[in-house]
């Protein structure tokens, strides 16, 4: 799938500005962004529920603006909640939306209830399900049309942490069975766990793409070392290339630098023939980032040069 400068204005809002998203084959993509950012509005357009004021889409080469549900073949998924009748049960639902969909839906509909663990449920009213059965079935709903691209907006929003674990397990399975995903968190935590490659979205514009390991390797930390020989050790970090800040603190030297300069920084202390007694990374870099990118305040560790370089890097 692949976005081109996407853009959907409504009024003076511009809920999506100017967005480039490629999702390959057997990604597991994470569209991560705060409330209000324009994940679903940009899910939306990709699923051609709604027109884009600018830019283009292809899904598997179509166009789901112009060709409509026939460029959609091979994509499922859903926006904000799933729908259901809710005085009929999870299997009359899925028979039904079967019926619609045809080409052999109706024959998955024990398989995708089976794979989504709702079989000894699949004759309950959905009226009664929880929330979390609900988006479970949302997903198998998805899977009756045998989906290569699955689209899922926010699918473990409101869940308690146990239907939290269950909902990660069930993509991490189909993403293990081959199936490319494509989600949308506003939790990091998520999006770490299940997701190779992010866009970072902010008030509707990205601010990172790429894989999360560079993200963090990019990312400045402050760090704690103690050595054998602290007086030395002072010297060797101070002169080093891409580490700031650096300063001796009781027993330990403070200092704040990304993992390549880090890296560099052990390197030349065992030269120095200095023992390293502790080299300890400071603070959860990723969230602390991901404030900066989503919210663009100026506490925490992150520089501003570091970024601006991966708004840069994510406008390329
Ligand atoms: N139909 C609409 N009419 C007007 N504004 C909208 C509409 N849909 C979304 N927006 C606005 O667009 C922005 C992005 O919304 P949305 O895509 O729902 O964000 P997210 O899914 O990331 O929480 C918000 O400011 C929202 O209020
Ligand atoms: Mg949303």
């Amino acid at each position: 799938m692949e976005a081109r400068g996407l853009v959907k204005q409504y009024g003076r809002i511009t809920a999506v500005d100017h967005v480039d998203v490629t999702v390959n084959a057997g990604d597991v993509y994470g569209f991560l962004g705060p409330n209000g950012a324009g994940k679903t509005t940009t899910l939306r357009m990709m699923l051609g529920l709604i027109y884009p004021t600018g830019g283009s889409v292809r899904v598997f080469g179509r166009d789901p603006i112009t060709e409509g549900a026939a460029a959609l073949e091979g994509v499922a998924g859903f926006v904000e909640a799933p729908r259901f009748y809710p005085y009929l049960s999870a299997r009359k639902n899925l028979e039904m939306m079967a019926s619609y969909d045809g080409n052999g839906a109706r024959d998955r509909v024990e398989a995708v209830l089976d794979t989504v663990e709702m079989t000894a449920r699949a004759d309950d009213k959905v009226g009664g399900y929880s929330h979390g059965m609900r988006q479970r079935l949302g997903i198998a709903g998805a899977l009756l049309r045998d989906p290569k691209l699955l689209i899922l907006d926010e699918p473990a929003t409101g869940l308690d942490p146990g239907g939290m674990r269950d909902m990660r397990a069930l993509i991490r399975r189909l993403a293990d069975d081959g199936m490319t995903v494509l989600l949308s968190s506003h939790l990091l935590a998520e999006v770490e766990e299940l997701c190779d490659r992010v866009a970072i979205v902010r008030a509707g514009r990205i601010v990172y793409e790429g894989a999360i390991s560079d993200l963090k390797a990019t990312a400045e930390t402050a760090y704690r070392v103690r050595t054998n020989d602290n007086t030395r050790a002072l010297e060797i970090c101070a002169a080093q290339a891409g580490v700031s800040a650096v300063r001796a603190d009781g027993l330990e030297i403070r200092m704040e630098a990304n993992e390549p300069a880090m890296a560099e920084l052990s390197v030349a202390l065992v030269h120095a023939n200095l023992k390293i007694h502790a080299l300890v990374p400071e603070t959860a870099t990723l969230e602390d980032l991901f404030f900066h990118l989503t919210e663009g305040s100026t506490p925490g560790e992150i520089s501003a040069p570091v970024i601006d370089q991966l708004a840069a890097g994510g406008a390329a």
